[in-house]
């Protein structure tokens, strides 16, 4: 294909093409009301096709009245006749609220367009399109060029049409602290559904996506379109579904309530929404995300990702140099090659009372500070990481008590707290020096390689206190001092790699993966909870990015016994790491860890860049399967949760193979991949006979013709 992909198919029209699909958009002037309109988006079509689109919308009527357009537009305004969901809403001088727009022109590149629309009261605005492999990126610029200050009470990255089908049904992920990533399909609604965060953070309570299908699309089979939106502070995005049929999905930074000023000279960028279409059924439509992400998302997507060891569960905040040394031996044993410190190792912290703030490691429990542990690591062979939760302050530390005025708040109010903590504000220039100051002291003094970010609390009283009516630029500008903190270390600490927390799994986007390499997908450490959530992570995010640990049986936070075998295969589906107490398991337990962390070693590259294939099953509620492909190695990790309540398939057909291709098992069993994908492979773990939870690791080899 070539490199051009951005295409002009007629007078002030465009098309956006991937290498399987398009999307057609231009200018459609009605008298004064310019709309920049969709007028395709689904497979990709032949090149002298693209142009027969165009201004192919029919009209229910003749009236403008009974037949709003504004579902079609790429960033529909509050203003005209308009009463849609508006991507766009401002308020101008003297409490003028019609957005009105003409086109002025495009601005067009290979592979990127931006069309500039002017508001004769002085906004610029600014449609951007840029196709990146097999995803259109849009975002929106928004510049005040007139004289009076302007405020935006929304303003999204883009709003996308569904074309007209049977049905309509989408596909999310919703849930809560400790069951994040739960799996959510039902027919759209005829009104508008929205998923949002209001807490500062992308959230536990849902994630920036939604997939929408005509009800008949399977794992391997149908057309989805895929919206999501890479931004990690607050969020809001609308499903609407006409009850004349049509279908929209706006998605923006931001939620309802506060609103952006904008000032004469000033411009606001939003982050990019992220459209997909893909006719593979889910699976491929997530398979397609993955590669995004490893070819445009990550910053280091091929590396292979170390095991890690980390002592939050063993330890809680019981943490010291003796202790840590310790778990930091045994873990060598095991195999583990990243040693990672958590909560509780500096200031007063001995629990989530005080110390927050205060990063110097505690002088009570590490005499001769973290260089006696961090040398230990690495002459045991392992890279060194420590847990650090920058964005936050016990009011019990004495950060806190220097710099009172660096939390969100606004005078006059309460400032409270969740679990003892207060937000520092990354709006401000100072807390930005401070942060870069002592995380880049940590990673030098240390020799460190790996931070794991923690974000433990949601925003409350999200004040700005000297920004005044300019105060909700915070939700904005929080996120960006993140990214700009975390931006920075990386680039003075090339080694560096970050693993992105918020209390389990409350910030995963892809605005947070371009500057982390994993990502804690939740504090549940339960295996079979743990199934259901890494099966929601994996409908857009890649494996290798999912960082799961095996810790303790009965598990800390349900109580539920689950064997060790079954618990590695569950985390071995990602990044996988351990975070049990290695002193209290037997010899036997420590022998087959050890065995099953080599095996997941053998394999790793496969299950971490491979190909992923949701097989078959409900993770964690049935029997079900996942598979891998990556060049010759195929790796398929099988559970069963139940012993005899549930009748599984006595085999599971694998997908993806090479059907002329013989595959060859480690018992010297081969046959054609034509033969895996139709007639399928028999899995011991699915029969009937034995225990509940049974598991295993099927490794196939492509043989060479
Ligand atoms: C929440 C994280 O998700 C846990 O893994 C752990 O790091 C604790 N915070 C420490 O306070």
């Amino acid at each position: 294909m070539s490199s051009v992909n951005i295409l002009s198919v007629g007078d002030r029209a465009w098309a956006a093409v991937t290498k399987t699909s398009a999307f057609v958009f231009g200018v459609e002037a009605a008298g004064e009301d310019t709309r920049v309109v969709q007028w395709y988006w689904g497979p990709r079509l032949p090149e002298a096709a693209l142009a027969e689109v165009v201004g192919q919308v029919p009209r229910r009527t003749g009236s403008g009245f009974h037949d709003p357009r504004d579902v079609d537009e790429l960033l529909p305004v509050e203003g005209g006749r308009r009463w849609g969901v508006p991507s766009l809403q401002a308020a101008y001088a003297g409490g003028v609220r019609s957005v009105e727009l003409s086109f002025v022109e495009a601005v067009l590149s290979d592979t990127e367009i931006e069309l500039v629309l002017r508001d004769p009261l002085g906004l610029r605005v600014g449609v951007h399109v840029k196709v990146v492999s097999e995803v259109v990126e849009r975002w929106v610029s928004v510049a005040n060029e007139g004289p009076h200050a302007v405020r935006l009470g929304r303003l999204d990255s883009g709003s996308w049409a569904i074309p007209e089908q049977a049905g309509y049904r989408y596909t999310g992920v919703a849930g809560a602290w400790a069951q994040e990533t739960q799996l959510h399909r039902a027919e759209l609604a005829v009104g508008e559904t929205t998923f949002t965060s209001r807490t500062g953070t992308t959230s536990h309570r849902a994630n920036p996506w939604i997939m929408i299908d005509a009800g008949d699309a399977t794992e391997e089979r149908g057309e989805v379109w895929t919206v999501a939106l890479a931004w990690s502070g607050s969020w809001r995005l609308t499903a609407q579904r006409r009850p004349e049929g049509d279908v929209a999905v706006t998605a923006g930074f931001g939620h309802d309530g506060p609103s952006w000023p904008l000032d004469p000279g000033e411009t606001l960028v939003t982050p990019s929404a992220l459209g997909l279409y893909s006719d593979g059924g889910f699976g491929a439509a997530s398979r397609a995300w993955h590669d995004y992400a490893r070819h445009h998302v990550l910053p280091t997507p091929f590396e292979e990702r170390p095991v890690l060891y980390n002592s939050w569960e063993a330890t809680w905040f019981d943490v010291n140099e003796e202790g840590q040394i310790d778990l930091a031996r045994r873990a060598a044993e095991l195999g583990v090659e990243l040693f990672v410190v958590d909560d509780g190792w500096f200031g007063s912290r001995t629990d989530d009372r005080r110390g927050l703030g205060d990063w110097w490691p505690n002088p009570d429990r590490f005499p001769q500070g973290l260089s006696k542990l961090f040398d230990t690591v690495r002459e045991l062979g392992m890279r060194a990481g420590l847990w650090v939760e920058p964005e936050m302050v016990n009011p019990d530390s004495d950060l806190y008590r220097e710099h009172p005025d660096w939390v969100l708040h606004y005078p006059g109010r309460r400032r409270d707290t969740l679990r003892n903590q207060l937000v520092l504000n990354y709006g401000r220039a100072d807390v930005r020096e401070w942060a870069i100051g002592w995380l880049s002291g940590l990673v030098s003094d240390y020799g460190l390689d790996y931070f794991k970010w923690d974000m433990n609390r949601s925003f409350t009283q999200a004040g700005w206190a000297e920004a005044g009516e300019r105060a909700d630029l915070l939700w904005i500008e929080h996120t960006r001092g993140v990214y700009a903190v975390m931006d920075t270390l990386r680039e003075r600490h090339p080694r560096l790699r970050i693993e992105s927390c918020s209390g389990g799994g409350g910030r995963i986007d892809f605005g947070i993966l371009r500057r982390t390499d994993e990502v804690w997908t939740s504090d549940n450490t339960d295996a079979r909870d743990r199934q259901a959530i890494q099966d929601g992570y994996s409908y857009l995010y890649p494996a290798s990015a999912m960082s799961a640990w095996v810790t303790d049986s009965p598990n800390p936070h349900t109580r539920r016994e689950v064997p060790l075998a079954y618990r590695f295969h569950v985390a071995m589906a990602g990044a996988l790491g351990v975070g049990g107490d290695l002193t209290r398991w037997s010899p036997a337990e420590l022998e087959q860890a050890r065995e099953l962390i080599a095996a997941y070693k053998a394999v790793r590259p496969a299950i971490q860049h491979g190909r992923q294939h949701r097989l078959a099953g409900t993770p964690g509620v049935t029997a079900s399967a996942v598979q891998y492909v990556h060049e010759d190695t195929v790796v398929v990790l099988a559970y069963n949760p139940f012993a005899l309540s549930k009748h599984p398939p006595r085999r599971v057909r694998l997908a993806g193979l090479d059907p002329e291709a013989v595959y060859e098992d480690a018992a010297g069993e081969r046959r054609h991949g034509q033969t895996l994908m139709s007639h399928g492979l028999a899995l011991p773990t699915w029969s009937t006979e034995g225990s509940d939870y049974r598991s295993e690791m099927v490794v196939l080899r492509r043989l060479g013709i």
